[in-house]
């Protein structure tokens, strides 16, 4: 019997081996570039009238997945370097997509899927949208919905709760939209679609989360106005414009924060991390990590495009735990299974709470990472909303832990191993080449003892 031919399994597979390092970490990296920008970076690009030239594209698996829907619907992409971090987008205009003859898979990524369901609201023609396993069991009724009130008809699977979706759009609707979680992914839906409403729409947010978007929608010539109550409003220009010159993406704080991490608890450690992203949305590990005793300075603050960087310079020399300031919750979200480590290698007690969004990521982060760090001998106790973790000086290590196919726990657990007495092995951690294909090149650079195991 043929069945579930669009359910990948991708991501699973791939062993790590990590153990303790012999030296302190040493050197200076650029991270790759930042991944929520770079998935926004080809969608605006893709709709705009003109030529965009784009540097510091990160060539994840999610961002690729992204450039592919809008080949699949007659976008042409030209890659200007062999290591896809450049690129020329040949722009069709907001109206100029066709409808694909194949469904749209979107692989492993949450923001490829949910940002494109308000892309394809907007178009006139029938679309089906799917991803890997572990994309199929996350919830998507938090974008679908919001769609469909704006008049985009969506089916799905579980009465449009799960992928794939069926998607058919076009006639849009403004709406006063308020959102129910601090979701960047559902903000971001809804401003897709509003480009393509009648009428202004509106956003309001729990709490704020990443404005990638609406930092990039004015360089594409599409104004976005903020009031002091935080209030979003997009009214749709018509059209939007390639940008004049190049954009350029910086780096990844969320890739920069496992080497921050990994500094930080090695004592006489080193490291420059340069270019990174300092967006406040985004900047929570810093403060966090900060916070938490690590020595983390400034160097070089500029802009790149609209978005605030800095090389940042990390000396080891160990960390305390702390009460997470619940407002710190989303702008440090893809950062806390790193963190997590941090704190089961901290002095004292780490306490986070109003965190239950980690459970619908690319694993149930609590979970998962609760299992992981206890199998390693950590204390570290699970609660609806976060976790409570007792820091210790090293852990025991000696064990296979799973990733469960989610990149940013294999490199946590990687992390993990530097300050272990045995090493650790972390299987299903292939989903690493989603959004940070070559984190064991730049960790072994850095003097972290990491390799994948030879399965061949
Ligand atoms: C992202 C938003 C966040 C984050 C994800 C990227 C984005 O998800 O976890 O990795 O680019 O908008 P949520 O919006 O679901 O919190």
């Amino acid at each position: 019997m043929v069945k579930n031919l669009w359910r990948k399994t991708v991501n699973i597979g791939g062993t790590l081996i990590a153990g303790a390092a012999d030296q302190p970490l040493k050197g200076a990296f650029t991270p790759p570039g930042d991944k929520s920008m770079s998935h926004r970076a080809v969608m605006l690009a893709s709709l705009a009238n003109g030529i965009t030239e784009i540097e510091g594209f990160l060539p994840g698996e999610d961002n690729i997945a992204t450039a592919k829907m809008f080949e699949a619907m007659g976008v042409t992409i030209e890659w200007l370097s062999d290591d896809q971090t450049k690129l020329r987008i040949h722009g069709v205009g907001l109206y100029g997509l066709q409808e694909p003859s194949q469904v749209l898979d979107a692989g492993n990524s949450g923001t490829c899927a949910r940002l494109m369901t308000g892309v394809l609201a907007g178009q006139n023609f029938h679309t089906v949208l799917v991803g890997d396993a572990s994309l199929h069991k996350r919830p998507m009724r938090r974008v679908a919905e919001p769609v469909r009130r704006m008049g985009a008809h969506v089916d799905g699977a579980k009465e449009g709760e799960l992928l794939p979706l069926a998607i058919r759009g076009g006639n849009l609707k403004a709406m006063a939209f308020q959102s129910e979680v601090a979701s960047a992914q559902v903000k971001s839906c809804v401003m897709f679609a509003a480009l393509y409403a009648e009428g202004d729409t509106t956003v309001r947010e729990p709490k704020p989360t990443r404005d990638h978007t609406e930092r990039m929608f004015p360089l594409f010539g599409q104004p976005v106005s903020i009031d002091n109550s935080g209030l979003i409003t997009v009214q749709p220009s018509g059209t939007l414009t390639a940008p004049a010159g190049v954009l350029h993406i910086p780096a990844d704080p969320s890739s920069a924060t496992f080497f921050a991490v990994a500094t930080a608890i090695i004592p006489g450690s080193e490291v420059l991390l340069q270019q990174v992203g300092l967006n406040p949305r985004r900047d929570g590990w810093r403060r966090i990590l900060t916070a938490m005793g690590g020595d983390i300075s400034l160097l070089q603050e500029k802009k790149i495009g609209d978005e605030p960087v800095s090389d940042i310079f990390i000396r080891g020399g160990g960390v305390h735990g702390i009460n997470v300031d619940p407002n710190d919750v989303p702008d440090a979200i893809d950062e806390f299974p790193v963190l997590f480590v941090a704190a089961a290698l901290a002095e004292g007690s780490f306490i986070l709470s109003q965190a239950e969004e980690l459970r619908v990521k690319e694993s149930d982060r609590i979970t998962t990472m609760v299992k992981a760090l206890q199998a390693c001998g950590a204390s570290i106790e699970e609660k609806p909303d976060g976790v409570i973790i007792q820091g210790q000086k090293r852990l025991k290590g000696g064990v296979t832990v799973d990733a469960h196919g989610d990149h940013r726990i294999a490199m946590a657990m990687a992390v993990a191993a530097q300050c272990a007495d045995a090493p650790i092995t972390i299987i299903n951690a292939a989903a690493i080449a989603t959004s940070f294909p070559s984190f064991v090149a730049t960790a072994q650079q850095l003097g972290m003892n990491v390799a994948w195991k030879d399965e061949a």
